[in-house]
């Protein structure tokens, strides 16, 4: 099978390159990735040489790169998105920009080449916020952040295109991931780094807003199995079966790294924060007999020793366009 993945540079995108390269070896892959500031070609520099596998810098925005490569592909797998809620806040547009306007490009160049997949990667965060119970594929869609109404908004232009155009789309709502080379804004990797460098670790609100955890290898083999066997016009949800509040997480990174409690700061919550994601996975397994299988605390020490032995990967870029986003970040706050 060949695949146009795009986003591949990025945190999930790239793992799942390596996952496909290594689990099919007659799959080959086209990484088309604008290479913004979460797009790292260091991430897949184990992948570069290999003849299944060639990068091409571009925006899925622009219908000529994209309607080129998909003329080239069985399927189209779309990781390319802004995916920060933080930074959505602060600039929405490119947010519309890409998940929404890059998404309708995709589908555009889907239909024309006649397409025999596209998968389009989404989140739980288009359901919204729940106190209590879990989301199915039937619950509605509630986005509250400039990112998740982007996302949302990306995932009714798929569904349109399956229903009028026939263009065999699937989409799959992962719950938060996590795992190596996670750009270091989001919660894990930024309190793991600053832990490592004895800086304060920002906790919003009361810290007990609620996040299911999944380890990004078993989302990999999630999207790999609704490539294979998936069926059309369908959504599936991927959950990691790890649901804990913020406090409590960052108490384990805490503990994995042996650094205070007192590294904590409680700062002012982010707007529209929701409470609590969760997942009904009860489709995916029974249909494709997937579950994750990764222990959460083994794949938390698992990445928790990624960064401390990757020091350079995240230092570099935390010393980039990073510092800028979080002087902004914290101007906003105060
Ligand atoms: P990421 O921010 O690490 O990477 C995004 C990648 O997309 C980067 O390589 C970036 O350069 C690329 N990109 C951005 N705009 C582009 C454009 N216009 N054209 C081409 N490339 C572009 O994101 P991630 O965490 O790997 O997330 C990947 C996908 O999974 C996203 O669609 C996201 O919404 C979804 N998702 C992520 C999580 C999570 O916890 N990280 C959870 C659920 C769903
Ligand atoms: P994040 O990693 O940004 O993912 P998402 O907002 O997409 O779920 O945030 C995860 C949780 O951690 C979320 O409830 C917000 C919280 N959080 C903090 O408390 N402090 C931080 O500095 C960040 C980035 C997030």
């Amino acid at each position: 099978m060949k695949l146009l993945v795009t986003g591949g540079a990025g945190f999930i995108g790239s793992n799942f390159i390596r996952y496909m390269l290594k689990e099919h070896p007659s799959c080959w892959v086209i990484n088309l990735d604008k290479l913004t500031y979460a797009g790292n070609l260091e991430n897949l520099r184990d992948c570069e040489n290999n003849p299944r596998y060639k990068f091409v810098k571009g925006d899925i925005c622009d219908a000529k790169v994209v309607n080129r490569l998909t003329a080239q592909v069985d399927a189209v797998v779309n990781f390319a998105a802004e995916t920060h809620v933080d930074r959505s806040i602060l600039t929405p547009e490119s947010f519309i920009e890409t998940d929404v306007r890059g998404t309708f490009t995709l589908l555009e160049a889907a239909k024309k080449y006649k397409i025999k997949r596209y998968i389009q990667i989404s989140t739980d965060e288009v359901y919204g916020s729940i106190a209590k119970g879990s989301f199915t594929e039937k619950s509605h869609l509630s986005p509250n952040s400039p990112y998740s109404s982007s996302k949302a908004g990306g995932d009714l232009l798929v569904r349109s295109y399956f229903i009028t155009y026939k263009v065999p789309t699937i989409i799959t709502r992962s719950s938060n991931n996590f795992g190596p080379a996670q750009y270091p804004e989001k919660i894990i990797p930024l309190f793991i780094t600053n832990a490592l460098e004895d800086k304060p670790l920002p906790l919003y609100g009361d810290g007990k807003n609620v996040r299911d955890w999944l380890y990004v290898v078993d989302n990999c083999r999630a999207i790999d199995a609704v490539l294979q066997r998936g069926r059309e016009g369908e959504v599936y949800n991927i959950g990691g079966g790890n649901e804990i509040t913020n406090r409590v997480l960052t108490n384990l990174i805490l503990k994995q790294l042996g650094k205070p409690s007192s590294l904590i700061v409680r700062v002012p919550d982010r707007p529209g924060h929701d409470r609590r994601y969760s997942l009904d996975c009860s489709k995916l397994k029974k249909e494709l007999k997937y579950a994750p299988d990764t222990d959460f605390t083994t794949a938390l020490t698992e990445t928790v020793n990624w960064y401390c032995t990757n020091q350079s990967w995240w230092k570099k870029l935390k010393n980039k366009d990073f510092k800028k986003y979080y002087a902004q970040q914290y101007k906003t706050k105060s």
